[in-house]
């Protein structure tokens, strides 16, 4: 169905791999489209309760967009690619009210280490890399790293990297919050499966509002402790909220239902 991607869904949880290993997974004009509609299929299919993105073979996760497609572009056109890989993948993987959590696997560079950052959070093999080169190009991060990037790691440290161009080890990634674990790469997927097994245990309806009120931190525009409240009100009105405390007060595990 993809060229580009590996799609597979086990226990509800489906892990999306960028396919293209010869070009350490590089994200071209196909690989955005295709990584796009996977999101979609994600969201939208009950069947899937989370998804992990990954990068294929043992090199990379990403290692940035794809190069050689920047040196027809005019400025119209560079501002059409930052807008489109934005609001088709790293937009939409950032306010899914599924839970995309990023399994980096190696290189996780230029538009590789954007990927990772617009995912809920991140896990490491001791072998990934992570850096924004762009500098090295002539040229800055175009989806939303530069914004991302000191979110996670603050002002300070993400200029640093912004400006070298340098990159930084799964240890340092972790000392920085960029990740949130480091494991041996053979147990990457198997680490990053067991958490959201434990996240898909509880309520969609709350995982969704977890992370639509954490987001609002980062849009001025939006009134985070107001949306709180609303979260919660609509939150205890629903089955699920009612099936917690229920299974709380009668000592048994909670099933939830999503509604
Ligand atoms: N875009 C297009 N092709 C890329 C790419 C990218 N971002 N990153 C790697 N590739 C391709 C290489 O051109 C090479 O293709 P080839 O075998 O047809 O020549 C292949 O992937 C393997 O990469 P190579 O550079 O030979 O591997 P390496 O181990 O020597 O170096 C990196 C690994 C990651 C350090 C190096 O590939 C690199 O610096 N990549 C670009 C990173 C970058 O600037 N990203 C930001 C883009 S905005």
């Amino acid at each position: 169905m993809y060229s580009s991607l590996l799609v597979e869904t086990v226990n509800q949880i489906a892990t999306i791999t960028i396919n293209r290993p010869d070009k350490l997974n590089a994200l071209n004009k196909t690989v955005i489209e295709e990584l796009g509609k996977a999101i979609d299929e994600v969201i939208s299919d009950p069947a899937i309760q989370s998804a992990i993105i990954t990068g294929s073979g043992p090199k990379a996760f990403v290692a940035g967009a794809d190069i050689s497609e920047f040196s027809s572009l005019d400025a119209a056109g560079g501002k059409a690619l930052a807008q489109k890989g934005q609001d088709l993948v790293f937009s939409k993987i950032e306010n899914s009210p599924k839970p995309i959590i990023a399994a980096v696997n190696g290189f996780a560079l230029g538009g590789g280490c954007e990927l990772a950052m617009a995912c809920h959070f991140r896990v490491a093999s001791e072998t990934a890399k992570f850096g924004q080169p762009e500098v090295n190009l002539g040229l800055i991060p175009g989806y939303g790293g530069t914004q991302r990037l000191v979110q996670l790691i603050g002002k300070g440290r993400a200029m640093e990297l912004l400006m070298t161009g340098n990159m930084i080890d799964a240890a340092t990634a972790l000392q920085y919050g960029l990740v949130n674990h480091v494991v041996k790469a053979e147990e990457l997927l198997e680490k990053t499966r067991s958490i959201l097994t434990l996240i898909n245990s509880k309520a969609p309806l709350a995982i969704a509002g977890c992370i639509k009120t954490a987001n609002a931190v980062f849009n001025e525009k939006l009134d985070g402790y107001a949306i709180e409240i609303e979260t919660f009100g609509k939150l205890i009105a629903t089955a699920d909220a009612k099936e917690g405390a229920a299974a709380f007060m009668e000592k048994r595990k909670a099933s939830f239902k999503g509604q």
